[in-house]
């Protein structure tokens, strides 16, 4: 009996830890996310993170000059604003327990598809109107040295010469990592909000379709509106440790 116990107790475990508990496979990432209580930036995941708090020293001063090897300075410093959307989505990508869920199958440090809420990218391309870069694509446009170091092979230019819109900026400047949603609700904007959201996508139901159901959406947004109108803080913890 005592046998039995034991093995059903792994089983469940092992079953959670190969679908949930894992990170992305990228030089940053820890093996399986865990709690970080003194992270810097990124603490929207400090609850069960895929990066270490030491990573995100790198975050913490701004104007960020560069994150490892890669330089964001290279057409000036970044202006607040436009920095503070640099941030959300180095966090996502380095930190988030849920990034796993969007895993790349032919290059398991990049994610594929995340989709993104339309007012999120038009409000990042407004935070940049200001600001310059010489790239479209950070996957393919730079020009790395023997350091590792990137470096501009194009003229820097304003953001809103490079892209067209929020969407156009949100689906190239990560190569395919992005995607803008359809949907007003089953979307990531990177904020507390996302507990939300990603409660819906990673549901079973909706990995089984690729494409999200109707009552799905509806449920969402019933959700959203519940929490939004608990306005204590507590209640949006509650809704983050409940999906994790
Ligand atoms: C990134 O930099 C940290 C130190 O800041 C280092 O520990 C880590 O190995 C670097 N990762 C990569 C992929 O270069
Ligand atoms: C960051 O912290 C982790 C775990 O505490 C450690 O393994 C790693 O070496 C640290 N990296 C740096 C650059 O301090
Ligand atoms: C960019 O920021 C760094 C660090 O604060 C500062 O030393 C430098 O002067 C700034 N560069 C410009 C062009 O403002
Ligand atoms: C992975 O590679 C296959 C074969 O080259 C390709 O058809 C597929 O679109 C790729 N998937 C992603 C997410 O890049
Ligand atoms: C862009 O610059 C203009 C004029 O200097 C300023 O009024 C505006 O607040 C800036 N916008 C952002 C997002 O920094
Ligand atoms: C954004 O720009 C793309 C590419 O130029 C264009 O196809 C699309 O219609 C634009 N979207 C909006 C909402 O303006």
């Amino acid at each position: 009996m005592f046998k039995f116990t034991v093995g059903l107790f792994f089983a469940v475990l092992a079953t959670s830890t190969c679908r949930k508990d894992r990170c992305l496979e990228g030089g940053t990432h820890k093996p399986r996310p865990s709690p970080e209580p003194d992270m810097h930036e990124c603490t929207l995941y400090s609850k069960s993170s895929c990066c270490y708090a030491n990573f995100t020293e790198q975050l913490a001063h701004s104007p960020v000059t560069h994150v490892n090897n890669t330089y964001w300075n290279r057409c000036g410093n970044l202006s607040k604003s436009c920095e503070d959307y640099m941030k959300k989505i180095e966090c996502f990508y380095r930190c988030s327990p849920h990034a796993i869920h969007w895993i790349n199958p032919n290059y398991t440090a990049a994610i594929d598809l995340v989709p993104l809420c339309q007012n999120f990218c038009d409000d990042w391309y407004e935070a940049c109107k200001n600001d310059s870069t010489c790239i479209r694509s950070w996957m393919t446009d730079w020009e790395w040295d023997e350091n590792g170091e990137n470096h501009c092979k194009s003229e820097c230019i304003p953001y809103n010469q490079m892209y067209a819109n929020g969407t156009d900026m949100c689906e190239s400047m990560w190569g395919n990592s992005f995607k803008v949603s359809d949907s007003s609700c089953l979307c990531l904007q990177m904020n507390e909000k996302d507990a939300v959201a990603i409660k819906y996508l990673i549901s079973e139901s909706s990995e089984e379709s690729s494409s999200v159901s109707s009552s799905e959406e509806r449920a969402c947004r019933r959700k959203l509106q519940r929490t939004a109108l608990q306005k204590e803080e507590e209640g949006v913890e509650i809704e983050v440790f409940e999906i994790l």
